[in-house]
């Protein structure tokens, strides 16, 4: 299969790799970028746990092609470190025992940031519903509902 170079901006740095177009996004990361904090459950768009930042968005890398890429803008869990929200958000999750095995943990918070910042006003109920593509298997999701809600209650409360 023919290889082609894939430019992207990744946690701020450029990036060039060779890499099939069809490649997914999340072994990209993974496989040639080292980026293993993006996990990879289902394979098939429907767990979560291999979401990142495309574009300013959350996006599934697992069924995002790389060829899609080209000139993208990507952010991965390890891309947050100076990030006023997901810092809030990772004290939440640790003050509300909202992780056990943590390997859902990469993409609810890349998802639970996007909530906290798309929808500020976001009741309970809400922040269920838009966290419902995000498989937990261990926590039951009392304990991240309780660490999105903090959050949004803090900012509120500003
Ligand atoms: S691994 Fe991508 S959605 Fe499950
Ligand atoms: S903490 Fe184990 S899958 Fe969510």
């Amino acid at each position: 299969m023919t290889r082609l170079p894939i430019r992207l901006t990744v946690n701020g740095e450029p990036a060039e790799v060779l890499a099939e177009p069809r490649t997914h996004l999340a072994d990209l990361l993974r496989g040639e970028l080292l980026l293993t904090g993006t996990h990879i459950g289902c394979e098939h768009g429907v767990c979560g746990a291999c979401t990142v930042e495309l574009d300013g968005a959350p996006a599934r890398s697992c069924i995002t092609h790389a060829g899609a890429c080209d000139g993208a803008t990507i952010r991965t869990i390890e891309g947050f470190g100076e990030d006023a929200v997901m810092a809030a958000l990772r004290e939440a999750f640790s003050a509300e025992h909202a992780l056990q095995c943590g390997y859902c943990t990469p993409g609810m918070l890349v998802a639970a940031r996007d909530i906290v910042l798309r929808l500020p006003g976001a009741d309970e109920a809400r922040v269920r519903e838009e966290l419902s593509g995000n498989l937990c298997r261990c926590t039951g999701y009392r304990g991240i509902v309780r660490a999105v809600m903090r959050v949004l209650e803090e900012r509120r409360g500003r």
